[in-house]
């Protein structure tokens, strides 16, 4: 299996744990960590709607919790004819913590396409603006 699709895969795998009651809208991101390893976040939604955390944050989240720090590509993957990309809060925090990775957008039909972080997020703020 290429590198993209083993993360695709992961993705696909904890969209399954997603919990979206509200807009029933399913996504499940995976980031792959400089040491190998994959870490899968899904979107947690809540009854407030503003405590919602997106599935690519929790991917992220998790692998920095366990002292991961780089960051080699992450997939984001829903169903439906149109790919997912990240939310803008999710754009800020990829950038912070991964840079210029490619991310991957893919769905259940098996389309998918990669876009590098630059272009999703062009003009950045980030620790270089301090
Ligand atoms: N969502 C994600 O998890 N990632 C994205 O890239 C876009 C949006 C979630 C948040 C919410 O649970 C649902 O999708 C609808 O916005």
């Amino acid at each position: 299996m290429s590198d993209h699709e083993s993360l695709i895969t992961a993705a696909k795998q904890v969209r399954e744990n997603a919990h979206a009651p509200y807009s029933n809208f399913r996504v499940g991101a995976a980031v792959r960590a400089g040491s190998g390893r994959i870490f899968g976040g899904c979107n947690i939604e809540n009854a407030t709607f503003g405590l919602t955390v997106c599935a690519e944050r929790i991917a992220i989240f998790k692998a920095l919790s366990e002292g991961e720090r780089n960051f080699d590509a992450i997939a984001v993957v829903t169903d439906g004819e149109r790919l997912t990309p990240p939310c803008g809060a999710c754009r800020q925090i990829i950038w912070e913590f991964c840079g210029d990775i490619p991310v991957i957008l893919a769905n259940l039909g098996g389309q998918s396409e990669t876009t590098p972080m630059r272009e999703l997020f062009p003009k950045p703020f980030d620790s270089s603006n301090l």
